[in-house]
């Protein structure tokens, strides 16, 4: 008999393509493959691939580069490429790295297995970057993958098309799953202890668009709430253009939802969000914010800003400047523009200086940290329920304090509903559960306490 092939995979990108890292790598388990914790003892890599920045598809590039004198040493050593880059650069991939086996575009890894098999017999390159129109990788729930925390796909693609971005072309149009399907796959999932799901869509407030029985997301919501062995929803990511009132409402009385919206706003100034197609205004973006808060105090929004966007001038940074003032964000994600090919805005000049992009990226960083650090000390002294998600194995001694470094330190890290991560010192075998937790320190990143019960 032959020996059983290992599979390893690494992940670039974002929530989506680390859920299809792992639905994948429990699809090839079900069909007799085993999987390499480590790239070393692997006899298939693959690189489950981002193609939202050229950034992240360099860093592909560099990793399959290293691996060339290893596959010349071991011939049979099969390498793939997977996911939005596949899709984007297809054959060119095998141009540029001949020693590249697969190419598996986003709608074909539930044909994985198949396409492994495949490159076992044969040794020519193999292209698979169909655009199946239907596509959803089975979920094998069992012993191997009942973590306490799931991801779980609501729907796939984006119709949006701002104009910075590859995902529609590289993902596809929008398609929901049934609302049944994600009902039993989440219920199966909370049977076998998962405390915590995260709904995933590149877009998931237009979930149910197309499925002509009325669902929404907030519908869904509802629906999941039932499920009595879970304890908590999270989704993203939500377009500002499409949060409804009646999904605020759903968040609001449903107390298994956390108090988390992550709310990409991309630009404070109009005249670039109307370049972007974002089909909001600043104005729509603050009232949205108010009303969130109106509806829910405290709850977090965090959101995602590109600097350096084709003809943003000082007068744009700046609206962008005071929507971080303004809004007091949970948490922001920066990045510089980075021109896509076959995106509208490629066709326009990328006429902001790489210097200036590192300018804008650090003064909105900056400030965020100071906001984050402001409004995190603001709750020492309170306490919250943290669902505890694993030991905390490192020490952290921050320099811009005088306090006592022992507050510092705890033996667990958990997430509170509001999406604090929290560090904090506790009782032995309290992972997967939710405690009570006192918060006696912060730093802009994290909370810091001690557990209560
Ligand atoms: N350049 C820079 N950032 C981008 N994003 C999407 N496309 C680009 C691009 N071409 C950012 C957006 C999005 C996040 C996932 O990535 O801010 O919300
Ligand atoms: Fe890209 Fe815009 Fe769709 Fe988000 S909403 S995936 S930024 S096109």
């Amino acid at each position: 008999m032959q020996k059983q092939k290992n599979v390893f995979i690494q992940t670039f990108g974002c929530q989506m393509n680390k859920l299809d890292s792992e639905l994948s790598l429990g699809l090839v388990r079900e069909t007799g493959y085993g999987i390499a914790t480590e790239i070393g003892d692997a006899d298939i890599i693959l690189y489950n691939t981002c193609s939202v920045r050229a950034h992240a598809e360099e860093k592909v590039y560099s990793h399959i580069g290293a691996l060339k004198a290893r596959k010349l040493r071991e011939p049979g050593l099969i390498i793939g490429v997977l996911g939005c880059m596949a899709q984007k650069d297809g054959k060119q991939v095998f141009k540029r790295s001949p020693h590249v086996n697969l190419v598996i575009g986003t709608r074909m890894l539930h044909k994985l297995p198949d396409i492994l098999r495949s490159a076992e017999e044969c040794e020519e390159h193999i292209l698979a970057v169909d655009k199946d129109q239907f596509f959803s990788i089975p979920r094998f729930v069992n012993g191997h993958d009942n973590g306490f925390q799931n991801y779980v796909s609501i729907m796939r693609g984006c119709d949006n098309y701002c104009t910075y971005c590859i995902v529609p072309y590289v993902r596809g149009s929008e398609v929901s799953r049934k609302i049944d399907d994600i009902y039993s796959e989440v219920y199966q999932l909370a049977d076998h202890g998962c405390r915590e799901v995260t709904l995933l869509g590149q877009n998931v407030n237009s979930y149910g668009k197309g499925l002509d029985d009325g669902s929404n997301l907030a519908r869904l919501l509802q629906k999941i709430g039932k499920i009595d062995k879970l304890e908590r929803i999270r989704f993203v990511t939500s377009h500002p253009k499409d949060v409804t009132k009646e999904l605020l409402e759903e968040m609001k009385n449903n107390p298994k939802i956390c108090r988390y919206l992550h709310l990409p706003a991309q630009s404070g100034s109009d005249k670039i969000l109307q370049k972007m197609n974002r089909k909001y205004t600043s104005k729509h973006y603050k009232d949205l914010v108010a009303n969130a808060r109106k509806i829910m105090p405290g709850i977090s929004i965090s959101s995602d800003f590109i600097v350096g966007f084709p003809g943003e001038n000082d007068a744009d940074f700046n609206e962008t400047v005071e929507l971080l003032n303004d809004v007091r964000f949970f948490n922001c994600f920066v990045f510089k523009y980075s021109p896509r090919k076959g995106t509208v805005a490629s066709r326009l000049k990328d006429d902001i200086e790489e210097k200036i992009k590192k300018d804008r990226n650090q003064i909105l960083l900056n400030l965020q940290k100071k906001i984050s650090l402001e409004e995190n000390t603001k709750l020492i002294g309170s306490n919250f329920d943290v669902l505890v998600e694993r030991l905390n194995t490192k020490t952290f001694a921050p320099k811009s304090t005088d306090k006592p470094e022992e507050s510092f330190q705890g033996n667990f890290m958990g997430r509170t509903k509001y999406n604090h991560i929290v560090i904090f010192s506790g009782e032995d075998s309290i992972i997967g559960k939710t405690v009570s937790v006192k918060i006696d320190n912060a730093t802009e990143f994290t909370l810091y306490g001690k557990q209560l019960n």
